[in-house]
């Protein structure tokens, strides 16, 4: 790309000028990206003052089985007044599990411009039918409050209450205790769409870019407690800490709000709360005394959420329970409609189950996908190619896939092949396939602009692109120059786009060829922010600022059920994306894209991929030594020792990056990348029990320590080590020439080092010595972990070899465990082809095994 070469250009100088460590903080374009004050809706919506929500709750009643009522405006006297808001539709419903949805929208009947955008598709199938119909309603004034409450029954430890005047919505417990609430703070507002008046300005502009914004300003913000919590994690993503720090409050260097909206960031930097690639409204919060609660927003337009410190409210004069600690959070969106889940976990596991059981779980992955992939941008040729796959052979390190960029298709046209490079490509493939291997090629959105090119002439006929403000097919600039963006929020659309992957239609492609979908954020190289104008249309007049962090996941839908049609439904797709939303987890896996290699980068990788775990997303990585630059082999290495324990471990690098491939830094690190990449092949029988745990309930493979030790304080803050599902804690090495690290061991039971076996006491922090050869990693006492310890080429080879169980004895010299196993390929395990078996040593106490797999839910 013409715009990332000229800064990779730029870059090199000032990294000559300024010395090696200041590179990221020079290259990324911070000028190309709007902030909170040149972003008129979330400039006004921080401007608001607690108190300032005039809203009162009318009509509170119940309706088929849901409690609605009509948010009116206690100044409605005034008829002139222009911000006068009209009265707004809430419906409260209730659903098993504890979760509680609260909706917010004009009122249809009185004719509003024009239908705000809910987001489709992503709410599964079955979670309607969760709905417990709401039959009576209490209306009491509760302490303290000088209006009434109306209370409905959530489940059986909570109830759900809407606060008249002020209004405010909270769950509680049945002693009282508040868990989540809305509006406490009386920072709600909802502004509405309007018919243009002579002389509206609503046009917004953005360096060179217009936006004309015809329906007005239409954003909304709340605020949102989380009562008895001590920290709040999710909403990824962000390239920061696991545990979100404030932005707001007295004490607090005041920062950037915690973006959300799906950009292409050129050298992202390793701590800020800038918007990336994905967007997943789900907050979660933790804390000792009451454990977890969560809050999703269902919202796809651009959101900008604040952690307030303590004391931020001072001056409001609203007192919120005071026996009870809380942190304060705000929410800011610039289109759409509340729509909006509360959970009460009270675990921490709860809480994911809960979220997921509204979004869907991770989709179970072929077994191949979770062992190594080998990516570089470019792997040039066939030749490059049949070296790369005999070199992992002769240095005996498996592999799994190999991985083809942009520069394989003719001209950046996806779906063709550049016939020079790449003259046989299934000749290519069924030689790999024949060692059990795979291939993945990448399919971007963005559509080559080429009259000669069928895909383009095809969609241009049938009106299949995304339309620009004046009605014409939007026209971008991407990899191959002038392009247009197929419109897959259209279900008709998607399923034209899912036939492509039709053997038939994409000439070349084999059954052993996965793909690969980035850029899907839309990356649009001269558009606003490097992405679609957000006046841009979609499906049923829909603007791209409704929409804007759910077009990469429609496209991955469309892409992710082609693979599934081209096998006629037998076999799992896989598809890597790099924009990501809620619901993501169903079509795939994901990535945290363009990473540098540098030791920031290999430690932000693991509160990454954990908060993508939080929300669901269990089938994350980063690039395994940075995309950017060239890692030291000491970088590598360490980068391949916390990979192999990544749930989608990939090695990937930029196309000016020197070779990298792990046979190249000389004999000694050969034989460490080795030993690293070993480690994930003999793992992969537990990496797959996990993957289907996190397919039936939710509960992700990578966990932080705070999910299995959730009342252990120390665990909380704590994202440089993690959990490998219950039973591996692994600490990441993240500086140089390490001797030491210091690791802390939570519970009561004992640690057994993995390689050594020696034994760690819990519940402490241990200063561990640390050699090249491994980084700190530990089986817990009481824990038995399938393994296979026969080396192979690749995964597949090894499917007859036996396992091993590895026991942890506790100190009643008691052991559980699992091991699920079935095809690692088809879809026949959702009836019931596998083997899921429990294993257990019994110890002084009766052993009772309770797998955590129960049911199949995909
Ligand atoms: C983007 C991707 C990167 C890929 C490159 C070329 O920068 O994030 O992984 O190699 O495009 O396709």
């Amino acid at each position: 790309m013409k715009h990332q070469m000229a800064n990779r250009n730029l870059c090199f100088f000032l990294i000559l000028l300024l010395g090696l460590n200041q590179s990221s903080v020079f290259c990324w374009k911070k000028d190309e990206f709007r902030n909170c004050n040149q972003t008129p809706f979330c400039k006004r919506a921080r401007a608001l003052k607690p108190g300032s929500c005039s809203l009162v709750a009318d009509n509170v009643a119940i309706s088929d089985g849901e409690l609605t009522a009509k948010l009116i405006s206690k100044k409605q006297d005034n008829q002139e007044d222009e911000s006068q808001i009209k009265p707004l539709i809430l419906t409260l419903s209730v659903y098993q599990d504890g979760i509680m949805r609260l909706k917010i929208d004009e009122d249809p009947s009185l004719d509003p411009p024009k239908k705000r955008f809910e987001v489709a598709d992503v709410i599964v199938s079955e979670f309607p039918s969760k709905k417990l119909w709401l039959q009576r309603l209490s209306t009491e004034t509760l302490g303290g409050d000088a209006s009434p409450s109306s209370i409905a029954y959530l489940s059986e430890g909570y109830e759900a209450i809407i606060r008249h005047e002020p209004f405010e919505v909270y769950v509680r417990d049945r002693a009282g205790n508040r868990v989540v609430s809305f509006n406490s703070h009386g920072l709600f507002d909802f502004e509405q769409l309007r018919q243009k008046k002579e002389g509206d300005d609503w046009e917004e502009r953005f360096r060179g870019h217009t936006d004309t914004r015809p329906y007005g300003p239409q954003s909304i913000s709340f605020d949102v407690t989380f009562y008895e919590a001590d920290f709040v994690y999710g909403i990824p993503e962000h390239a920061t800490n696991l545990a979100l720090k404030p932005s707001r409050g007295p004490g607090v260097e005041e920062s950037e709000p915690y973006r959300l909206f799906n950009l292409d960031v050129f050298e992202y930097i390793h701590d800020s709360p800038f918007g990336i690639y994905g967007s997943v409204p789900f907050m979660i919060s933790h804390g000792k005394s009451r454990g977890t609660s969560g809050f999703f927003w269902l919202n796809a337009a651009e959101m900008q959420i604040d952690v307030l410190g303590s004391g931020w409210d001072a001056e409001s004069g609203i007192s919120l329970p005071s026996s009870q600690s809380r942190i304060d959070t705000f929410w800011m969106s610039e289109a759409g409609i509340v729509d909006a889940f509360f959970f009460v976990g009270p675990g921490p596991k709860d809480a994911i189950r809960q979220y997921t059981s509204v979004t869907g779980t991770q989709a179970m992955p072929q077994l191949f996908s979770i062992a190594y992939h080998q990516c570089r941008w470019n792997y040039r040729d066939e030749e490059d190619v049949v070296n790369v796959d005999s070199k992992f052979d002769e240095h005996d390190i498996p592999y799994d896939v190999l991985w083809l960029d942009i520069e394989h298709t003719d001209g950046k046209r996806y779906f063709t092949w550049d016939r020079v490079l790449f003259p046989h490509p299934e000749e290519m493939q069924n030689k790999l396939a024949a060692k059990g291997r795979h291939m993945v090629t990448i399919v971007d959105p963005h559509i080559k602009r080429d009259e000669s090119f069928q895909l383009h002439k095809e969609a241009t006929q049938k009106g299949y692109y995304v339309k620009d403000a004046g009605g014409n097919d939007y026209d971008g600039w991407c990899w191959p120059g002038s392009s247009s963006y197929p419109d897959t929020l259209n279900p008709e659309i998607r399923s034209w786009w899912a036939e492509k992957f039709s053997f038939q239609n994409y000439v070349g492609s084999t059954p052993s060829l996965y793909i690969w979908n980035d850029m899907n954020e839309p990356s649009v190289f001269n558009g606003p922010e490097l992405t679609m104008p957000r006046d841009a249309l979609h499906y049923g007049g829909v603007e791209h600022r409704e929409l804007h962090n759910a077009y990469g996941y429609y496209f991955h839908m469309a892409t992710s059920d082609g693979l599934v049609k081209r096998g006629n439904g037998k076999d799992r797709p896989f598809v890597l994306s790099r924009a990501l939303f809620s619901g993501t987890q169903r079509h795939g896996a994901v990535w945290t894209g363009d990473n540098t290699a540098d030791w920031d980068h290999l430690r932000v990788s693991v509160p990454m991929i954990l908060t993508l775990g939080l929300t669901g997303m269990s089938f994350s990585g980063a690039d395994v030594g940075g995309f950017f630059g060239n890692p030291e082999p000491e970088l590598l290495v360490r980068w391949y020792q916390v990979g192999a324990y990544y749930p989608f471990f990939r090695g990937h690098a930029h196309h000016d990056t020197k070779r990298r491939e792990p046979w190249l830094f000389g004999e000694r690190n050969t034989e460490l990348i080795r030993d690293a990449i070993h480690v994930r092949y003999a793992l992969l029988p537990y990496f797959y029990t996990l993957f289907r745990e996190a397919n039936t309930s939710g509960v992700p493979v990578m966990r932080p320590l705070w999910m299995e030790f959730p009342f252990e304080e120390a665990t909380f803050g704590n994202d440089e080590a993690f959990m490998v599902g219950n039973s591996l804690l692994v600490q990441g090495i993240y500086t140089e020439r390490a001797k030491h690290a210091s690791v802390y061991l939570p519970g009561k039971q004992s640690w057994y080092d993995l390689i050594t076996g020696t034994a760690y006491k819990g519940g402490m922090s241990h200063k561990i010595e640390v050699s090249e050869e491994s980084i700190p990693a530990f089986q817990r006492a009481g824990t038995i972990v399938p393994r296979k310890d026969r080396f192979r080429r690749s995964s597949t080879q090894m499917a007859n070899d036996p396992y091993v169980l590895v026991i942890a004895l506790n100190s009643s010299q008691a052991a559980e465990g699992e091991l699920y196993i079935d095809d690692g390929k088809s879809f026949e395990f959702q009836q019931g082809a596998y083997i899921h078996r429990p294993f257990c040593v019994l110890g002084r106490e009766t052993c009772i095994v309770k797998p955590s797999i129960i049911s199949s839910s995909r």
